[in-house]
C-alpha cells in the first residue's frame, strides 16, 4: 500500500463528538502571510511572547551536584541555572556584573564553587552575591548581594526548571499546568535523570511559527509520519487547548506495523510497573502556548521547544530524561528499557526529520505571492486555536495586510488598549 492510499483509506482521526470546540463555521484562513516575515512582528514575539512567557530551560537532573549549571539563551536574554552548595536550584542572567560578559560559556559544565568570569576574572558564589574581583583596588567597594548576578524568575514544576525574564501574562507554571498535574506525575519526572547527552538542538530555515502550525496539529500524521502512523494510527487524539495548554493521547497498536523499529520497540517494551494500564502503551504529549512540548512515552520523557534567531531562522531544542535504571528491576527488564528509550528515540528523530521539511514547506509558503492562505480541517483546529492565542497578546495579527512600516508595535498596542 502506498503513502497515498494508506491516506486515503483511513477513517477520521477525529471523532467530532469529541470536539464540541470545533464549530460547524469558523475561520479557517490562518494568519496572514505577512506574519511569518515581518522583522517588525517577530520583534514584537521576542518582547511579548518569548521573554514574558514561561520558557522550559531545562530539568533539576541537568545541574545534578552543587557547581553544575546549564544554561538556556532565547530573545537576547541568557540565563544560567545553578545548583547551589545548599543543594537549591537557583536561576540568573548569565550577565558578569562588570561589563556584561557570559559569566559560562558552554551550554552545560560545573564550576566548583565559584562562577568566574572569562573577561576579567571576577568570581560570583553559587548563590549569585559577588565574590571577589580582580586587582580590587582599583574598584571601588562593591557589595556582595547588590553587585550579584541578577536573578532570573524560575520555577520548578515535577524536576522541569521554567524561567520568565520579565513578568508576563501567565499565572504560575503550576497552575498553567495544574489540570494535567496527576497524569504527569504518573511518571515520575521529578527522579529522571538525562538520557542520550544532556540538550539537543537545531538550526532550520523557517519562521519558528511554521514549527507550531506543523506540530499543533495530527491531521498530517498518517501521510508526513509513517513511524507514527504505524505506532499509533487513528488512536491519536489531539484534545483541543484551553486555558493554554493542550494534551494529545495515542495508544500503541499491536498489527499491521510495516516499520522495524516501530515493531521492535513494540515487541520489546516492558510493563512500566509504576504506571497505570492506560499509560504502559500509551505516548502522552502536553503542549504549553507559546513554544513548549512535554512529551511522555512509557520508557522515556523530555521536551521539545522552538524559538526564533531571525524571521527565517529559528532553533528547535530538546531533551530527554527517564528513572534510573537501578530504581527498575533486574537486568533483563533493564535491557528491554534501554532498547525501548533507543526506539523511541529513533521513532521520534525520524518524526522529528519529516516534520522539518514540512515547517520548512511552511515557510516558503509564506513567501509565496501564490499563497492565499491556510483552509484549515477540522482536524487542525489546534492551529486554529494557537493562532487565537497569538491574537490575543498581538491583535495586529488580526490585520489581513501588514502594518505601515515601523508602525507595528504602536498599532498593536492601540489594539491591545482597546480590548480592555
Ligand atoms: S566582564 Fe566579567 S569580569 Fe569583566
Ligand atoms: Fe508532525
Amino acid at each position: 500500500m502506498t503513502r497515498i492510499e494508506r491516506f486515503n483509506a483511513a477513517p477520521p482521526a477525529l471523532d467530532k463528538s469529541q470536539i464540541e470546540a470545533v464549530p460547524d463555521e469558523w475561520d479557517r484562513s490562518g494568519l496572514p502571510a505577512w506574519a511569518y516575515t515581518s522583522e517588525e512582528q517577530l520583534e514584537l514575539e521576542r518582547a511579548i511572547l518569548f521573554r514574558r512567557h514561561w520558557q522550559l530551560a531545562g530539568h533539576v537532573s541537568n545541574a545534578p551536584e552543587p557547581g553544575d549549571y546549564f544554561c538556556f539563551d532565547v530573545a537576547g536574554e541568557r540565563a544560567i541555572i545553578v545548583r547551589g552548595k545548599d543543594n537549591q536550584i537557583r536561576a540568573f542572567h548569565n550577565v558578569c556584573r562588570h561589563r556584561g560578559s557570559r559569566v559560562v560559556v558552554n551550554e552545560t559544565g560545573t564550576c566548583g564553587s565559584a562562577l568566574v568570569c572569562p573577561f576579567h576574572g571576577w568570581s560570583f558564589n553559587l548563590d549569585g552575591t559577588l565574590r571577589t574581583v580582580v586587582q580590587p583596588r582599583a574598584v571601588p567597594k562593591l557589595d556582595p548581594v547588590e553587585h550579584g548576578l541578577v536573578p532570573v524568575e524560575f520555577e520548578v514544576w515535577h524536576g522541569f526548571v521554567f524561567v520568565r525574564f520579565q513578568p508576563g501574562p501567565q499565572p504560575a507554571v503550576a497552575d498553567i499546568l495544574a489540570r494535567h498535574e496527576a497524569e504527569i506525575a504518573l511518571y515520575r519526572s521529578s527522579e529522571a535523570e538525562p538520557i542520550g547527552g544532556s540538550f539537543w538542538s537545531q538550526q532550520i530555515g523557517s519562521n519558528w511559527k511554521c514549527v507550531r502550525d506543523v506540530d499543533n496539529e495530527g491531521y498530517h500524521v498518517p501521510m508526513a509520519h509513517p513511524g507514527l502512523q504505524d505506532l499509533y494510527g487513528h488512536t491519536y487524539f489531539d484534545e483541543p487547548w484551553q486555558d493554554g495548554t493542550t494534551r494529545s493521547f495515542a495508544s500503541l497498536r499491536d498489527e499491521s506495523i510495516r516499520l522495524w523499529s516501530v515493531r521492535a520497540y513494540n515487541n520489546i517494551l516492558p510493563e512500566i510497573d509504576y504506571l497505570p494500564e492506560s499509560h504502559r502503551r500509551a505516548w502522552l504529549y502536553i503542549g504549553m502556548f507559546p513554544n513548549l512540548v512535554l512529551y511522555f512515552y512509557p520508557d522515556s520523557m523530555g521536551f521539545y521547544q522552538e524559538y526564533p534567531l531571525a524571521t527565517c531562522q529559528t532553533v528547535i531544542r530538546s531533551s530527554s530524561y527517564a528513572i534510573p535504571l537501578s530504581d527498575h528491576g533486574d537486568a533483563t527488564f533493564n535491557r528491554r528499557i534501554r532498547a525501548s528509550q533507543y526506539l523511541s528515540q529513533r521513532i521520534d528523530s525520524d518524526t522529528s526529520a519529516e516534520d522539518v521539511q514540512l515547517t520548512v514547506w511552511s515557510n516558503e509558503a509564506a513567501h509565496s505571492s501564490g499563497f492565499q492562505g491556510f483552509i484549515l480541517s477540522d482536524l487542525e483546529y489546534g492551529v486554529k486555536q494557537y493562532h487565537d492565542q497569538l491574537r490575543a497578546v498581538m491583535p495586529v495579527l488580526r490585520q489581513s495586510e501588514p502594518p505601515e512600516s515601523g508602525r507595528l508595535e504602536s498599532i498593536n498596542n492601540k489594539l491591545l488598549g482597546g480590548q480592555q
